[in-house]
């Protein structure tokens, strides 16, 4: 009707057209590391030695897990729809202490608290919803570590903040010792982690506090100094996506770390992929550890994917999900998809992948917008008039969307323990 505006993209497997607003907005996620540590300037060794002092030396009791808190076999929980449930939503408030300001939307002047009250509805079964001191018992003596971007690291504060508060105060601590933060549940000698690595495998933006985003250079072969600090963890969670789609090629080393030349995204994606699965199978013990790979999470650029005929807006003033069950916007590349798809059905250790790159796609409601950070700092009124500039469509609002991928990754952690517990003692006839 209006403008020659087009409803669908010609080719919506690589976009790479929004380099500018992601180029502006990595960096920002940049000065937000350098400021959450500069105000955390403890010696974080100092706690480690006091957790290690006690002793837990206690019999436990096993984990109960009943049917109805794991996913139902058969049931795939990435299909299904938003419903609005404003009474067991949100499961925590902003006033969880963990929550960095940059993803704390209403306390930074969004208008709607909509998108806090959605609840995730697989068509063929119920999600079971998230039971605290359940996953602190499952995760006694463990350390559960979420690998990635400063998506991962919404997840990742998402986490936190699902379970802190069932702890008392004094007895729970976030330490921030780059490229890590951990979050440690004294009494059950229970750790929760992010690990900045934006491209998993190593590069030049592997600096958690000082990071360069647009001289980025990949080294596609290279992951042994990474690994090295995952070993023996318990439960691994990888993420790693927008940070490739800067553009459609990417600077890159492979063998030789002076020989650099440029490579599709796309291929170097798969060369990083196959240097992670050679870690996995080599590093990964299956009777004991366990790892999940995120799908992508998608952006929501373009309000013309989903509103035809409009023009020049993007996720900025949307309150509620797409209700179109087959909609799929161009936030999300469907060759990396594939890439991942591909590795994971060639490993030998099973790897389960957590698909919610399409319930995520729905919500074109949960991004920050206008109302995070930008360089460390609250955007001016001025900026916020200035949506399509400003606004952040691909960071997440907490509580938010980042909660249901926990309570997917928190119903397979549950299944697995139960599974293994009763591969180790199979209950009596
Ligand atoms: C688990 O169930 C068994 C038998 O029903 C019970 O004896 C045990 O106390 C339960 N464990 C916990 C931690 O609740
Ligand atoms: C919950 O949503 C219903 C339906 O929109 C509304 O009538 C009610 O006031 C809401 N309750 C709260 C506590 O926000
Ligand atoms: C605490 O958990 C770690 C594994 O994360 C384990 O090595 C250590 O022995 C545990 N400490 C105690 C006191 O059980
Ligand atoms: C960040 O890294 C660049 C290049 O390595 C360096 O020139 C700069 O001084 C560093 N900045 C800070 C604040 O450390
Ligand atoms: C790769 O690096 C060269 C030299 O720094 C630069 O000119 C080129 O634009 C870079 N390519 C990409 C895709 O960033
Ligand atoms: C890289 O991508 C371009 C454009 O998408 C394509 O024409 C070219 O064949 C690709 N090169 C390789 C080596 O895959
Ligand atoms: C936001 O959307 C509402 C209706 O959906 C509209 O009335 C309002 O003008 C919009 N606000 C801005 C700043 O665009
Ligand atoms: C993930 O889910 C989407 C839609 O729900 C589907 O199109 C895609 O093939 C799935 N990806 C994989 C790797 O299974």
């Amino acid at each position: 009707m209006t403008t020659a505006q087009p409803q669908t993209l010609p080719s919506r497997q690589i976009q790479f057209l929004f380099t500018v607003a992601l180029a502006s907005l990595l960096i920002l996620g940049s000065a937000r590391i350098m400021l959450d540590n500069l105000k955390n300037n403890q010696n974080p060794f100092l706690r480690l030695l006091h957790l290690t002092k006690r002793d837990y030396k206690v019999v436990r009791l096993p984990v109960n897990v009943s049917d109805d808190e794991v996913i139902e076999d058969g049931c795939n929980v990435f299909e299904g729809k938003w419903v609005w449930d404003n009474v067991s939503f949100p499961v925590y408030g902003e006033s969880c202490p963990y929550l960095v300001k940059q993803v704390t939307c209403r306390r930074n002047g969004r208008p709607d608290s909509f998108y806090q009250n959605w609840r995730w509805q697989p068509h063929a079964c119920q999600l079971p919803r998230l039971n605290a001191l359940k996953l602190l018992e499952v995760l006694r003596d463990k350390r559960l570590m979420f690998v990635g971007d400063s998506i991962q690291r919404g997840m990742f504060e998402s986490m936190v903040c699902l379970v802190q508060s069932v702890i008392p105060e004094g007895k729970k601590s976030l330490q921030r010792i780059p490229p890590r933060k951990i979050f440690t549940a004294e009494d059950f000698n229970a750790t929760i982690e992010y690990f900045w690595a934006p491209f998993i495998i190593e590069s030049n933006s592997d600096n958690a506090i000082n990071h360069t985003v647009r001289k980025r250079l990949v080294r596609l072969d290279s992951i042994a100094k990474h690994g090295k600090q995952w070993e023996g963890v318990d439960i691994l969670v990888f993420e790693s996506y927008i940070w490739w789609m800067y553009k459609p090629q990417i600077n890159a080393t492979f063998g030789s770390p002076y020989d650099v030349r440029e490579y599709n995204v796309t291929t170097a994606y798969r060369l990083a992929m196959e240097t992670w699965a050679n870690w996995i199978e080599t590093s990964i013990d299956p009777n004991t550890q366990k790892v999940y790979f995120m799908s992508m999470s998608p952006t929501h650029l373009w309000d013309w994917e989903w509103k035809p005929g409009s023009h020049d807006g993007n996720c900025f003033n949307e309150t509620h999900p797409i209700q179109d069950p087959s909609y799929w916007g161009t936030g999300s590349n469907l060759h990396i998809m594939e890439t991942v798809r591909d590795v994971l059905s060639q490993l030998q250790i099973d790897v389960t992948f957590l698909n919610v790159t399409q319930l995520s796609d729905y919500r074109k409601d949960g991004h920050t917008s206008v109302y995070g950070e930008r360089r460390g700092k609250l955007l001016t009124k001025e900026q916020r008039l200035n949506p399509k500039t400003f606004a952040d469509c691909i960071h997440w609002c907490l509580p938010g969307v980042p909660d249901t991928w926990n309570e997917i990754l928190y119903a397979h952690i549950l299944k697995d323990y139960r599974s293994k517990r009763n591969k180790l003692s199979p209950a009596p006839l």
